[in-house]
């Protein structure tokens, strides 16, 4: 396995393989990897001939010190697992002051509106930490391809609004969700959840697909006050948010058009532990 964390020899690497026409594919991860990672990299091998996965818990992007501190942190298993999936993988796990220098700071940004929504309202600086990390990252990588889940729906709209913004030469790609057999979606924060919030997150996606069918027939607030509702009457999940919205510029939706596509977005904490999902609705 191909392993770097130096920026200097990475980018000396890919050089090397980019003067031999060599396509590059790139996964951005925090690590602590799981089939729904390894199914961005399937995807990324498919479509490229080498494919840089970074693994960089970044620190700008997380608005809660526990949360930081907790995140897991596993790269001797993510090696191996890379190591499984092909020798074209290349690792880049650089230090934070690699990416930082002597300031952990996050540049600011404007997304036009789009960091305004959902998460950006929940998480504050949020997405000024993520516009900094994959920009940086963008920067030293110069993939021709890059991937991102739609599990982050919200976060694969941003990296698509910073590309068109800075002008950045990469084609993203949004993958789509890999979920457990029971529905919940996989995630590296579900590793510490405790086995009765393990039983009980697979109501997430349950709610959701119950939502989407009656927003077949149900105005937008009848579905929300329904799902509110449904998690007030459950013990071990606590609903942050649930919103409808335009799939395009993820604004609330008030009043339904049928020109229009949208989904529903929902973030739960199980105990100390922050579950995010969606789902398409039309
Ligand atoms: P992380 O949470 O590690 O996720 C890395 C990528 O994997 C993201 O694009 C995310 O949407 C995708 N992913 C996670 N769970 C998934 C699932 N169940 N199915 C499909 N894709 C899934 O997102 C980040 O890291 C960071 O914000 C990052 C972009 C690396 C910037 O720091």
């Amino acid at each position: 396995m191909t392993i770097f964390t130096e920026k200097k020899q990475i980018q000396n690497y890919l050089r090397e393989l980019k003067d031999k026409q060599f396509r590059i594919g790139f996964v951005p991860t925090m690590g602590a990897l799981h089939q729904g990672h390894l199914s961005l990299v399937a995807e990324a091998l498919r479509q490229n001939d080498y494919v840089v996965v970074s693994i960089f818990v970044n620190p700008t992007q997380f608005d809660n010190a526990a949360d930081l501190k907790n995140y897991p942190r596993t790269l001797e298993r993510d090696t191996q697992l890379l190591e499984t999936v092909s020798k074209n993988v290349i690792i880049y796990a650089p230090e934070v002051s690699d990416m930082y220098g002597d300031q952990t700071k996050a540049e600011h940004f404007c997304f036009d509106g789009l960091e305004f929504e959902m998460e950006g309202r929940f998480r504050e600086g949020h997405f000024d930490g993520v516009g900094t990390i994959v920009k940086r990252l963008f920067e030293i990588v110069k993939p021709d391809h890059a991937y991102f889940g739609q599990k982050d729906f919200q976060q694969l709209a941003i990296v698509k609004k910073l590309v068109e913004k800075y002008g950045i030469p990469v084609i993203i790609h949004g993958c789509p969700i890999l979920r457990e057999a029971n529905g919940l979606a996989l995630s590296s924060r579900n590793e510490r959840l405790k086995p009765e919030y393990k039983n009980a997150a697979p109501f997430i996606f349950k709610t959701l697909k119950s939502a989407k069918k009656q927003f077949g027939t149900k105005s937008a607030k009848y579905v929300t006050e329904w799902v509110e509702n449904a998690f007030r009457n459950q013990d071990l999940l606590e609903l942050e948010y649930f919103i409808i919205a335009d799939e395009n510029t993820l604004k609330p939706v008030s009043r339904k058009s049928k020109t229009k596509t949208y989904r529903a977005f929902i973030v739960v904490y199980a105990d100390d532990i922050r579950l995010i999902d969606n789902i398409a609705l039309n």
